[in-house]
């Protein structure tokens, strides 16, 4: 059974514009070596997120759906630092996991890593992934959970929260 993150908070977006604000709102706070897991169903907003969280983190190029790629890899001018736009879609089982280096790619220290579909690969996870679960509950909105198990990413979700909500 799952066990519930300790640390969590929801909230509606009602449109994709307002979806990629919020994005942006936490990507200007994600530090070195975060790790965004996006979790939802095809629609769901992720993409529309994660492109949010590039332009907040000043990535040169906007984010696409990374969908035939599984890896796309964004810099941006002010460190030359690294982001990471990974989708798992396409990933079948724990083979297709292995060869495609992921786990590389999330022990990079200096690189920020989102990852779509992060549900097919639970155990790559660590305690201090943020994760954001999305569910439909309309055409245009979109009910959000933000959680993690580690203290110190929940420091990074309650700024995000009081910069995004101010609470
Ligand atoms: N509140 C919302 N947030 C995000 N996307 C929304 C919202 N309302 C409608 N949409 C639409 O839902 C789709 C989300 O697509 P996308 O972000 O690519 O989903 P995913 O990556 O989860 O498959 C887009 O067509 C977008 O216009
Ligand atoms: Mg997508």
């Amino acid at each position: 059974m799952p066990v519930l993150d300790p640390y969590s908070f929801e909230c509606l977006s009602h449109s994709e514009e307002q979806t990629q604000r919020l994005g942006a709102r936490l990507g200007v706070l994600l530090p070195a070596h975060a790790i965004v897991a996006l979790i939802g169903t095809l629609g769901a907003g992720k993409t529309q997120f994660a492109r949010g969280i590039g332009a907040g983190w000043g990535a040169q190029q906007p984010l696409r759906s990374p969908s035939f790629t599984l890896v796309q890899e964004h810099r941006r001018d002010r460190d030359q630092r690294v982001l990471y736009h990974i989708d798992l879609f396409r990933i079948e089982n724990r083979d297709g996991l292995q060869s495609f280096g992921l786990q590389e790619i999330l022990e990079d220290e200096n690189s920020v890593s989102i990852i779509e579909w992060a549900d097919r690969a639970p155990d790559l996870l660590a305690d201090e992934a943020l994760l954001v679960k999305f569910e439909l509950t309309s055409e245009s909105k979109r009910h959000m959970t933000y959680s993690t198990r580690s203290a110190s990413t929940w420091q990074i979700l309650l700024a995000f929260r009081k910069s995004a909500f101010g609470v």
